[in-house]
């Protein structure tokens, strides 16, 4: 009998640059397989998807401002129907700047993960580097965890730390920040299926 004859089917969500995208798109081998990107608007994570050969994924924008506040649920479920199209076995969210409601978690939780620049516990949010400079943190770092129903509260997957230098600023601490996220969400892909169901929500 073979181990994982099948890559890990791979969906990412993202709605910025894209850099994390691109180094999960950059690394897939054997252990794993990127089938879908999905965003919350245009941005450039979409068009580096969009470019990525020799595998392109299905790529999709599931516009959030065509829905709105009011329509939050309705937006989650095209958002769930979009990604179940493309049949994932774990669900990345890389940079991707909506809360993922219930309708959304109902059919991919235990299986969505996020990375967050910060050790959470500490400095949940979207200001996460902000907030650590602001706390004084001489040591900040990234955490891949399993999404949940808070805002990046969910079981830790794993936690890599980042010294913070003198002199940062925002834009040059985040940076050295996504440098080792880059890694750590490559690696966490690759050893995901080996997880079993040690940190995961109900496991
Ligand atoms: C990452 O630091 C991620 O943790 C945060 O947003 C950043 C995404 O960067 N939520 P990019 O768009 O992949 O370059």
């Amino acid at each position: 009998m073979t181990n994982n004859p099948e890559p890990l089917r791979v969906a990412v969500l993202a709605s910025g640059s894209g850099s994390l995208l691109q180094a999960i798109l950059n690394a897939q081998d054997n252990s794993y397989v990127v089938v879908g990107v999905f965003a919350d608007k245009p941005c450039e994570a979409i068009d580096r998807a969009r470019r990525h050969t020799p595998r392109p994924p299905i790529v999709q924008v599931v516009d959030f401002s065509d829905f709105g506040q009011a329509r939050r649920p309705q937006w989650n479920n095209l958002l769930a129907d979009s990604v179940a199209a493309s049949s994932p076995d774990v669900v990345v969210s890389a940079g991707f700047m909506r809360i993922l409601g219930e309708e959304f978690l109902d059919r991919f939780g235990g299986r969505t993960i996020n990375t967050h620049p910060a050790l959470l516990p500490k400095f949940p949010g979207a200001h996460a580097v902000r907030d650590a400079l602001a706390a004084g943190a001489k040591v900040t770092g990234t955490t891949v965890h399993y999404v949940d129903a808070g805002v990046d509260t969910g079981p830790v997957i794993e936690q890599r730390e980042v010294p913070v230098h003198p002199g940062d600023d925002e834009s040059t601490l985040h940076e050295r920040i996504k440098t080792v996220e880059r890694e750590m969400i490559v690696d966490v892909l690759r050893d995901f299926r080996s997880l079993g169901t040690r940190a995961r929500p109900g496991g």
